[in-house]
């Protein structure tokens, strides 16, 4: 037998071993290019036919094509069985492992209070209300009947952008809202009486951050006017969502306070529901915890967004939601709600 013919039986056989033993698609393609490649051994074998003495060529060449066919078929058919089996990819990749896991997420303690709330006054006939957080002096004070010297327009107690001088003062300037009050403006303004709204929202305050106070914090607004409203109907809504957000057994009272733009003002007062109204830590002894200042809209109000304040009354409340939402989950520092500490807030 030619040396030649020798060697691509060899060769036929070599391939064949090889074969058997790969795995994947892309071992098996590096093994096709070192045989079958244009710098591969079968090319490298048939240039060597030429030197062949004539009286052997036919032979020779039968055998070459004889190997070619076979490795060419055996690539053929190995291709076809790696495909079916699904392997597609390098070893080393276990395709039997499960995939990476995407944590489902869960509404954080806040959005869920807030959620909550809303679909409480929903019940109740309420509509959403929404307005921007940055909002200008006159919607955020002005228009709230706030005088120019109340302490709260101040720099240090309010976020204004591009401050000069005391251009704090000016009607036009801009700032972070420092309660969702100005939403009743925006809402007025943009509509006719009757109407009855809540808006949940953030505000913004320079507080130094502690267990208690944040620079931003959350705030349910609601406003109700229509013909002859009066304080008893705010301290039946009042009443009503106590016992809805913290259970039957809740009661609610009305204290005297004094805001701008409510007349009379109040400051709501929920029995304390982690001691019942006994005096714990929580409501520091009193048995009473702070869930809302409210009032009766006073008639200047009316009177900056052009309502008449002879025909029509309305109440207005704002609530914090993070107290709630520190009550309700007994969540001592208010900073926990901030950090994006998954593992505290897997917890809800
Ligand atoms: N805006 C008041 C605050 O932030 C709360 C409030 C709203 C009081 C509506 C009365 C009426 O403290």
């Amino acid at each position: 037998m030619n040396e030649l013919q020798k060697e691509l039986l060899e060769t036929a056989e070599l391939a064949e071993n090889e074969l058997a033993q790969t795995q994947d698609l892309s071992a098996l393609e590096t093994l096709r290019v070192h045989y079958l490649g244009r710098k591969g051994r079968l090319p490298a074998l048939s240039a060597k036919l030429g030197k062949v003495p004539a009286a052997e060529k036919p032979a020779v060449g039968k055998t070459l094509n004889q190997v070619k066919n076979k490795i060419q078929g055996l690539f053929e058919q190995k291709t076809a069985e790696l495909q079916e089996s699904g392997c597609t990819t390098a070893p080393g990749l276990d395709l039997s492992l499960p995939g990476r896991r995407r944590g489902l997420g869960r509404k954080h303690p806040i959005t869920r209070v807030m959620d909550e709330a809303v679909a409480i006054f929903r019940r109740m006939g309420f509509i959403v209300a929404d307005g921007p957080d940055i909002e200008d002096v006159w919607h955020n004070f002005d228009a709230l009947n706030s005088p120019p010297e109340h302490p709260s327009r101040t720099p240090e107690d309010t976020f204004y952008f591009n401050l000069q001088g005391d251009n704090w003062l000016n009607p036009e300037t801009k700032l972070l809202r420092t309660q969702t009050s100005p939403v009743q403006i925006r809402v007025m303004q943009s509509q006719k009486p009757p109407l009855r709204i809540i808006c949940p929202g953030r505000c913004y305050r320079p507080d130094t951050p502690d267990a208690t106070h944040g620079m931003s914090f959350h705030q349910i607004e609601g406003l109700y006017v229509d013909k002859n409203v009066s304080l008893a109907d705010l301290k039946g809504v009042l009443a009503h969502y106590a016992k809805e957000m913290f259970g039957n057994q809740v009661e609610v009272r009305l204290r005297p306070h004094y805001f701008p733009f409510t007349e009379p003002s109040v400051e709501c007062d929920a029995s304390c529901i982690i001691c019942a109204g006994q005096g714990c830590r929580v409501c520091k002894g009193s048995g009473w915890l702070e869930i809302a200042g409210a009032g009766m809209v006073n008639p200047a109000v009316f009177e900056n967004v052009g309502y008449d304040p002879e025909e029509y009354s309305g109440y207005a409340f704002g609530m914090g939601l993070e107290r709630i939402a520190m009550i309700r989950y007994a969540i001592n520092d208010l900073r926990l709600l901030y950090e994006n500490d998954l593992r505290f807030l897997h917890q809800f």
